[in-house]
């Protein structure tokens, strides 16, 4: 038997070791790379491939549409039959770009550069997958949301691009999850919040954070492997933290 993380049910685990075919992470930062190296621990059966517009093992960005049609047409035959895509693409701050703290301080360029990543993106990355995609296989389909994306729990304000991106791609997720219940009846669509983990993108905001509230790549990366593979077609269009537990909309 293989290691199997503490925080890893068995069921969850022999779930993920039965998965087979191709998987693809797109965004290998710091969590997208936690989940490609656990992915080949404890999903043997999958190809786990990474592609991002800096790193992974292929290019991809998700704001252009040629860099979508490009991928497709050179890697779309390597990925099939697809198992499984997680999409960890996510933008918080970079350059000209830092998280607003009030209304005076949002930019229309931000709310764009945010929405193209965080809410377009992985509704974009979908459709140009789509025609991989079988009727009769089954698929998990993940994307990394975030707690601040929940609208019924935002009591602290700010973060204005950020959290309206999430939200959006939460509720264009959701749809897709309805959509492909449908015409993909194997489907499992999933948003999750993976809790406030140690990458680059938390990196300036994460000085309160207790030591036992922030997670590493590694551990959060297990951590959303064992909850996305207790989801089934039914519970697909789930919003799920790290836990397991639904996160308000
Ligand atoms: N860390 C946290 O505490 C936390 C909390 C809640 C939610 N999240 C979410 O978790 C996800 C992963 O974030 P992380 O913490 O691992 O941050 P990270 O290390 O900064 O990774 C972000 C990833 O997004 C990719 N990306 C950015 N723009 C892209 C584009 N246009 N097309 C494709 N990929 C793009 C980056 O690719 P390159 O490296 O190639 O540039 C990078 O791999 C994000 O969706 C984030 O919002 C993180």
């Amino acid at each position: 038997m293989r290691h199997l993380p503490a925080t890893m049910a068995r069921s969850s685990a022999e779930a993920l070791a039965a998965w087979s075919g191709q998987a693809l992470v797109v965004g290998a930062g710091g969590i997208g790379q936690g989940l490609a190296d656990a992915l080949k621990a404890l999903a043997p059966g999958l190809q786990v491939h990474t592609a991002g517009p800096a790193r992974g093992d292929w290019r991809l960005d998700l704001s252009s549409d040629a860099s979508l049609a490009a991928f497709l047409s050179s890697h779309g035959s390597q990925l099939r039959p697809l198992r499984l895509v997680i999409c960890c693409a996510g933008l918080l701050h970079g350059a000209g770009l830092q998280p607003e703290k009030r209304l005076a301080q949002v930019r229309r360029e931000s709310l764009e550069r945010s929405f193209a990543v965080n809410a377009f993106g992985p509704l974009l990355l979908a459709q140009a997958l789509e025609p991989l995609l079988e009727r009769d296989h089954p698929l998990h389909f993940a994307s990394l949301s975030a707690r601040v994306g929940s609208i019924g729990d935002n009591h602290l304000g700010g973060w204005y691009a950020y959290r309206a991106a999430k939200a959006a791609q939460n509720q264009l997720l959701r749809t897709l999850a309805l959509e492909w219940r449908r015409r993909l009846p194997l489907a499992t669509v999933t948003l999750l919040h993976p809790g406030t983990t140690a990458t680059e993108l938390s990196a300036p905001f994460r000085g309160g954070v207790a030591p036992e509230r922030l997670f590493t790549p590694e551990r959060a990366a297990r951590q959303l492997l064992a909850v996305l593979a207790g989801q089934t077609p039914e519970q697909s269009g789930a919003f799920l933290a790290w836990d397991g537990q639904p996160v308000p909309w």
